[in-house]
This record gives C-alpha cells, sequence and structure tokens, in this order.
C-alpha cells in the first residue's frame, strides 16, 4: 500500500491498494483482504481495476444514500455504460436514475408488495414443509443442490407464472447476469460467451403472452393496461426478476443454512424459539452478504470523508465488507441470531434497497421454520465446495446429514 501525501482530486490522494476483488483467491477468503481494504482508509484505489473502493460502513452507506452523486444508470458494474456498450439492454430499474428509476420502482414495489407476501405466504411455506419431507426421507444430501436451489425453484418460477419447459435456464442466466457487473476477467468473459440460450429464454419467458395470469410476471403487465408502463417497458422488468430473484435467494437460503450448520448454539435457539427464523435469515444475509459489491459511477466532482473523487469515476462498494466493519458493529464476525440487524446493507439501502427483499425473507423465514420444527442436528459431513461468481458469494456443495427431532 502506498499513501501519497498531497490532497489532490484524483486517485493519488487515496491510499492504492494492490488487491484483485474478482480474484479467485479472494473469493476464497475474502476476509483478511476486507479488513486490509477498511483499514486502508475511508476510500481507497484499487490499481488493479483503476477504481475507487470503500469498505466500511459509513463510506458505504453513504454512498448508497446519495444516487444523484453516485449514479446507476451509467452501469452497477465496473462497465461504465457511457463508454461502453452493455452486454445486454441495461436494466430499467436497477441501472437507473430518479425520476426514470422512480416510475418503474413504484410498479415492483406494488407487484412484490406486504399483501402479496400474504397471499403466496401459505403456499411459501407448504413448499417449504414438502421440501423438509424429502431431506428428511434422505437423510443425507447436499444442502445447496437438494435445499438452498431446490426450495426456491419449486416456488419461485410458478409465482412468476413461468412455462414448465427450460426452467434450467434460470440459474445459469442469474450467473451470467452477477458475473457480468465483474471486470473483464475469465468468469465475465466466459459466463458471457456462453449465456446466448439462457438470454433467448429469458427474452422469451419475459413476453406477456407466456406468463400464467396472476403471477408476478402477468401482475407487470397488466400495469401496461394502467399505463403505468408500456408494453416494451414490461418484459424488461420481468427480466429483473428472472435476473435477481432466484440465484439470490439461493445464495441466501444457503448460507443461513451453512450458518447454521457451523454455529450449533444458534440451531438450539432457534429450535426453542421458532420466532426467530427471520432474525437467523436476516443476520445470515449480513454474515455472508451473497450480493458482495455493486459500483456506482460520479456524476460530478465530489469530496467523499476527506477523498476527492473527479466526476465519471467507478466506486466499488464492498457490501461484505461493510456488514462486518467493527466501527458499526459489535462482533462483526460471530453469527448471532438475536442481532439487531436493522441497517445491514446487505439488501443495500436507500432508493435501490432490494425491492425483492420481502420475497426472500419470506423464503428464507418458511423454510428455517420448517427445519428447525423438525430436524435437531444438522451436521457438515464433507468439505464444502464454493461457487465462484464476480458478485454471488455462495456455495457449490455442502454435504449434510440431518437428525429428526
Ligand atoms: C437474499 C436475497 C437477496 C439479496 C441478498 C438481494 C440483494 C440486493 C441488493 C444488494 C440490491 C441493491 C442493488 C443496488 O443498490 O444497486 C438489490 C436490488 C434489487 N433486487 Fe434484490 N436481493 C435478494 C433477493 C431478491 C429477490 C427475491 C428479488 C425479486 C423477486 C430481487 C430483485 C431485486 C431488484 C429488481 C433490485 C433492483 C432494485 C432497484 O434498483 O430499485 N432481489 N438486491
Amino acid at each position: 500500500m502506498t499513501v501519497p501525501n498531497s490532497p489532490v482530486i484524483g486517485p493519488s490522494a487515496v491510499p492504492h491498494l494492490d488487491v484483485d476483488p474478482f480474484a479467485m483467491s479472494f473469493f476464497a477468503d475474502p476476509y483478511p483482504t476486507h479488513e486490509k481494504l477498511r483499514e486502508a482508509g475511508p476510500v481507497v484505489y484499487l490499481d488493479k481495476w483503476n477504481v475507487y473502493g470503500v469498505a466500511r460502513y459509513a463510506e458505504v452507506h453513504a454512498v448508497l444514500n446519495d444516487p444523484a452523486t453516485f449514479c446507476s444508470s451509467r452501469g452497477v458494474g465496473l462497465s461504465d455504460f457511457k463508454k461502453e456498450t452493455p452486454w445486454r439492454p441495461p436494466s430499467l430499474i436497477l441501472e437507473a436514475d430518479p425520476p426514470a428509476h422512480t416510475r418503474t420502482r413504484a410498479v415492483l414495489s406494488k407487484v412484490l408488495s406486504p399483501t402479496v407476501m400474504k397471499q403466496v405466504r401459505d403456499r411459501f411455506a407448504a413448499a417449504a414443509e414438502a421440501r423438509v419431507d424429502a431431506l428428511l426421507d434422505k437423510r443425507s444430501f447436499d444442502a445447496i443442490t437438494d435445499l438452498a436451489e431446490a426450495y426456491p425453484l419449486s416456488i419461485f418460477p410458478d409465482a412468476l407464472g413461468l412455462k414448465a419447459e427450460g426452467r434450467e435456464h434460470l440459474i445459469p442466466y442469474a450467473s451470467v447476469v452477477f458475473n457480468a457487473f465483474g471486470p473483464p476477467n475469465q468468469l465475465r468473459q466466459e459466463a458471457i460467451e456462453r449465456s446466448a440460450p439462457h438470454q433467448a429464454y429469458v427474452a422469451e419467458q419475459c413476453q406477456r403472452e407466456n406468463l400464467a395470469p396472476g403471477g408476478f410476471g402477468a401482475c407487470i403487465h397488466a400495469r401496461v393496461d394502467d399505463g403505468e408502463i408500456t408494453a416494451t417497458e414490461a418484459p424488461l422488468l420481468v427480466r429483473s426478476l428472472l435476473s435477481a430473484g432466484l440465484d439470490t435467494t439461493v445464495n441466501g437460503i444457503g448460507a443461513a443454512v451453512y450458518c447454521l450448520a457451523r454455529f450449533p448454539d444458534q440451531w438450539q435457539r432457534l429450535r426453542e424459539d421458532l420466532s426467530l427464523a427471520r432474525g437467523a435469515f436476516e443476520e445470515a444475509v449480513r454474515f455472508e452478504s451473497p450480493v458482495q459489491t455493486f459500483f456506482r459511477t460520479t456524476t460530478r466532482e465530489v469530496e467523499l470523508s476527506g477523498a476527492k473523487i473527479g466526476e465519471g469515476e467507478k466506486v466499488l462498494m464492498f457490501l461484505a465488507a461493510a456488514n462486518r466493519d467493527p466501527r458499526r458493529w459489535d462482533k462483526p464476525d460471530s453469527y448471532d441470531i438475536t442481532r439487531r440487524t436493522s441497517g445491514h446493507v446487505g439488501f443495500g439501502s436507500g432508493i435501490h434497497m432490494c425491492v425483492g427483499q420481502l420475497v426472500a425473507r419470506l423464503e428464507g423465514e418458511v423454510m428455517l421454520m420448517a427445519l428447525a420444527r423438525r430436524i435437531a442436528k444438522i451436521e457438515i459431513t464433507g468439505e464444502p465446495k464454493r461457487r465462484f461468481n464476480n458478485t454471488l458469494r455462495g456455495l457449490d456443495s455442502l454435504p449434510v446429514t440431518i437428525t429428526p427431532a
């Protein structure tokens, strides 16, 4: 690390770090580097990709909550849409700024509202019970494929109103989307090279005639009739749910099960009080941060915690590092299901804060309740294998054996 002493605008005025937060070695164990990033200063510069970085809670929160200065419309990955053509048409919500964002966000907020969650809750809970029945029959299984993936796949595509055929494209498509936020490394290049069949599937599924009545997808299209969005915007908003609604919860549920299997005292606490299921899931989102990073682009010259950043600079927000910043959290590296997690940035913060968070929380809560009610013990019986992605953190495989209650 070098710390130049001239307080000028631009990268020379902040600590430079020679770390690659998109390298396999980083993904394998990001925590020592997260600490290095936080301790180096409130704002750092990463020479590997020529971007600013923020890893402390205060600065990550500040950037998330100043969308006029730190915009999303130039892409929330490394690629600057002002300088490069995006790999797919930009998202109308994630990669948009107000006022355009305000309108599309209102539509998705209504489609995924608390009232809608009440309507799907029983269905989601019954599917969680059915999944646990199947796992109890097996006793030994892979907690990623057989649980963290199988459960959301058994409810979310139906809730969206997708056809039965072609659903095998969903997780690979999401993996492309989240890899594509990263730099032009091997993960991103290979993902985009293989994306054509997944993109074709998704484009087709987002059309009104392919979505079952009553599902989230049809509800988005119905907003066209009210004049809230146009007929060309609707399929792209459905695409947002296909992009962000499945792999995220797979990794969120995977994180929660991985935490509860590693921290048996927390598992016991949950078993004794099922009302802690929601907190256990939320704490897993803080602790593991399934979505690790997002970028913003500066719209003007700005001073952030003493660092002067010029216009048109990419700023990488380490959500995961902020979620374990000791300046903000007491014992940040312990998984505590009774922790007051409010304010964590695992779902983001501010105007872009996850619009699907109620869906994620509902899935997490009903699954953890179903598990804790019927299972006494979860033991890890083999080496967990990590799944590498430029944005998402999660496992590829987690062999476990369960003991019935
Ligand atoms: C544990 C699961 C999930 C996590 C950790 C997660 C995380 C996030 C984060 C960090 C953001 C903020 C992006 C930014 O500030 O640029 C976000 C936004 C978003 N999420 Fe999620 N998400 C999850 C589940 C879901 C689900 C289930 C859906 C859809 C049903 C969804 C749809 C979206 C959409 C459309 C946005 C963009 C919102 C906007 O730009 O206004 N997410 N999510």
